[in-house]
Formats: C-alpha cells, sequence, structure tokens
C-alpha cells in the first residue's frame, strides 16, 4: 500500500525574519551542509518505502521550484514530486483541503504532513510504527524544549501511559508543556472528514460573525485540526530523543548546518565532500569539489563551503556557511557566520558572531539588555575591507565595509 507526503514550502510573504538571506533564494531552498533546506527533508522520506509521491503546497511562483525538482527527479528516483501552487496563503491545512483530490489520488493509505521549515532526524519510520501499533488516525512528532520558550510552539499534554494526545494549545499565553509539535505529522484517510468539518463550523462561525472572506477560507492545522484531533481518540505523540529545531531567522541556518554535518558525519564519515580529519579540518567540514582551500586554512567544525569559494592561506572558519563564489583572504578569521554569494572578507579581517547552541531556538543573544542578532550575516556581494572587524551584524547586499563595526543592521 501507497503513501504520500506533503511538504508546506509557505511562501513569497512568509520568511521574512529570514532576510537577508532571502532575498536571493527562498529559505527551503538555502543550502545548509551542502544541500537545499528542503532537500534533507526529501532524503529522510527517500527511506520510508512505501512512500511514492511528494507534494510540495505553498504560495511561490511555480518557476521558483523549476530546478529543483528536475534535480531532485534525479536525485530521488523512488517517488514523484510535485509543486502545486495556492493561489493565495490558505493556511497550514488550506492547502491540504484545496488539493485534497490530487493528495487522495491513487488511494494512498497514509499521508505525511511535513514543515519546510524544520531541521530534525525525521523519524518517520518510527512515526510509522507508532502508527500500525496504536492502530491510531494520526501520529505527531513530539520534542521537549526549555519551559521558557515552550509557549512560542504548539504544546502537547499526553497521556505519559499511552502516549495519547490528551490536550494541545498552539502558542499558550502560559506555561502547559515543554512537550512541542515538532511540525511532523502522519495521518490516514479520515484527517480530510476532520478538516471538511473544521471548514464547516468555521465557514458557520463566519456567516454569524463576518469579516473578510479571504480569511473564512484559511484554515490552520494547528488551532483548526489539531485541537479537534486531541478531542477525539486516535491522536498519539512520537516524542523524539533525536535533535530538532527550526529554520525561522537567518542566523538559525547556522546551527541547522551544523547538525546535519554532524548527522552525515556519523552516519557516513566518508561522504562524498565531508573533508577528512587533519590538523587544518576539524569535523565536520563540508567542501564543494569545485572549491579552492589553501592547505595551510583552518576549517571547522561545523562548516559549509560552496561552490567556487576561494579560502586563502592562514585563514581560520569555524561554525559558518560560505555560500557560492566566496572569497576568504589570507589570514582571516571567519565565526559564527553566514557569508552569501559573492562575500569577499579582505586579509587579517575579522567576521564574527556569538556561540549558538543547536537547542538555542530563539537564534538571538542579549548585549547590554538589548537582543541582537547572534549570527553575522553579510547578504549578497558584500565586501570587507583588509583587518576590518564586524562583529554581530547584518550587512545588507552590496556594502563595502571599511571600519569596524558591532552589533549593527547596516542597510
Ligand atoms: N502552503 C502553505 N500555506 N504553507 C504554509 C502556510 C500557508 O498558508 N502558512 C505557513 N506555512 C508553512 C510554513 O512555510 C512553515 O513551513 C509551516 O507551514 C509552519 O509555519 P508557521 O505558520 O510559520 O508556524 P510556526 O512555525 O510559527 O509554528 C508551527 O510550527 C511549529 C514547529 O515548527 C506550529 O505548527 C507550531 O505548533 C509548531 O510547534
Amino acid at each position: 500500500m501507497a503513501s504520500k507526503a506533503v511538504i508546506l514550502v509557505g511562501g513569497g510573504t512568509r520568511g521574512t525574519r529570514f532576510r537577508p538571506l532571502s532575498l536571493d533564494v527562498p529559505k527551503v531552498l538555502f543550502p545548509v551542509a551542502g544541500r537545499p533546506i528542503l532537500s534533507h527533508a526529501l532524503s529522510a522520506l527517500s527511506k520510508v518505502p512505501t512512500l511514492k509521491e511528494v507534494l510540495l503546497i505553498g504560495f511561490f511562483d511555480d518557476s521558483v521550484f523549476k530546478d529543483f525538482l528536475a534535480d531532485s527527479a534525479k536525485e530521488f528516483p523512488n517517488f514523484t514530486i510535485k509543486y502545486l501552487r495556492e493561489y493565495r496563503a490558505l493556511g497550514t491545512a488550506g492547502g491540504l483541503y484545496h488539493f485534497r483530490d490530487a493528495i487522495l489520488r491513487g488511494n494512498p493509505y497514509r499521508l505525511f504532513v511535513i514543515h519546510a521549515d524544520v531541521c530534525c532526524s525525521f523519524p518517520l519510520n518510527e512515526m510509522l510504527e507508532m502508527f500500525e501499533e496504536k492502530e491510531a488516525k494520526a501520529v505527531i512528532l513530539g520534542t521537549r524544549v526549555d519551559p521558557e520558550v515552550a509557549s512560542n510552539f504548539g504544546c502537547i499534554v499526553m497521556d505519559p501511559h499511552t502516549k495519547k494526545v490528551v490536550h494541545y494549545v498552539e502558542k499558550p499565553q502560559s506555561h502547559i508543556s515543554n512537550l512541542i509539535n515538532g511540525g511532523v505529522y502522519l495521518f490516514d484517510r479520515s484527517i480530510f472528514d476532520v478538516i471538511g468539518a473544521a471548514r464547516s463550523a468555521r465557514a458557520e462561525q463566519f456567516r454569524a460573525d463576518p469579516i473578510d472572506d479571504e480569511e473564512a477560507e484559511i484554515l490552520r492545522l494547528e488551532q483548526d485540526i489539531l485541537v479537534r484531533l486531541a478531542q477525539a481518540d486516535g491522536f498519539y505523540v512520537y516524542e523524539t530523543r533525536g535533535f530538532w529545531r527550526q529554520i525561522k531567522t537567518a542566523g538559525s541556518a547556522v546551527p541547522a548546518n551544523a547538525l546535519y554535518l554532524q548527522k552525515l558525519f556519523q552516519t557516513d564519515i566518508y561522504a562524498p565532500n565531508l573533508a577528512r580529519a587533519s590538523a587544518f579540518i576539524v569535523p565536520p567540514v563540508y567542501i564543494d569539489p569545485t572549491a579552492t582551500v589553501d592547505p595551510t586554512a583552518k576549517l571547522g567544525p561545523n562548516v559549509s563551503v560552496g561552490p567556487r569559494a576561494k579560502i586563502a592561506a592562514g585563514a581560520r572558519v569555524k561554525e559558518a556557511i560560505l555560500l557560492e563564489d566566496t572569497e576568504v583572504k589570507h589570514d582571516a578569521f571567519v565565526l559564527y557566520s553566514i557569508l552569501a554569494r559573492g562575500v569577499k572578507v579582505g586579509a587579517w579581517a575579522r567576521v564574527e558572531g556569538s556561540p549558538i547552541t543547536a537547542v538555542d531556538h530563539l537564534a538571538m543573544t542579549s548585549k547590554n539588555g538589548v537582543r541582537v542578532q547572534s549570527v553575522s550575516i553579510l547578504a549578497t556581494d558584500v565586501a570587507v575591507g583588509d583587518e576590518v572587524r564586524i562583529q554581530n551584524c547584518v550587512v545588507l547586499p552590496h556594502k563595502d565595509i571599511k571600519v569596524d563595526v558591532e552589533n549593527e543592521i547596516i542597510m
């Protein structure tokens, strides 16, 4: 029996927290650990034996995914991949309802729904096992976070013995649970009955209290569907012990890069493009085969170097993403930073962010009581002069930085 997956990719009006990196490429196609964010989810889906089709649902122009779909079709021949475009943002369940015929075509018996902006170990087969064992109607991926940040997510109250969801609240005002919605779900076909019922209830509510038609059409998986599922039988949590984080801000790409690189390194130390450990390489380090790295430059841990990048003698790069055509001149230092396409860092310059851990879900840091971006981000074609120091800054495209800067957004 075949299963399918839907990945919710959002659209151009979302992902604004990912600026300035999303000015060039939509967040879901931004490369972490050498490949687009979306590819990591596809790679996990390719390990589900029954999976026959993946549908990306969003409201980007069709052209955005053209090349990605062509590349992915070659990389993942076991399933077909299509992009279905919402005519506007329909909400996290609105697209599922709108494209229900396409989703149900071929009679899939299980449906994965995945948020494109989660970075995790994707324990999909484990979720399937739980689904069968519990004879569930729905399984949600749960993960534990620090209680202080839990209310930024959907919070789940679970029966610890049966693993049943007994209560679900989306981004609650007060603390309910530190077990949160990990943005990966597994449903059977009956989910469309629940979505249909939620849609009718919403239409009814808007008839009684009309606001605007566009709002009435929006369906939210969390508030409209999961809350209903929690009130019925058959909704379970698979609590992952593996890594999990969201990729929301541009800075959060740095810990996501680290997590995916570590996963790759742990599963296949000889994976293509992973540099071998040496006096100058602290793994994991990913280097595109077209990049040039001087043998006296020291890289790692947790560094991805993109196509045609150049790193000169004596440079030091750590916890960083360097995209295509970037250049780091001799003896420069790059730490907790992202260099977008074409960025040049001068000799003896320093580009630095602050340490950010994999479980720091806000990717911000506090300096004298002011919250600033913890990772430094240099957008497309920024040039940093020789010996200049940049610390905790976001620099918008095409700027020449000739003096030291700290805790600034440079427009
Ligand atoms: N197709 C489509 N249409 N996708 C959408 C839409 C829409 O109208 N709105 C959001 N998405 C996609 C986003 O691109 C993202 O991948 C995912 O749905 C969730 O996005 P948000 O609406 O930004 O929610 P959130 O990230 O703040 O919180 C959600 O995810 C958390 C886990 O990552 C909630 O489900 C939380 O409960 C959950 O903890």
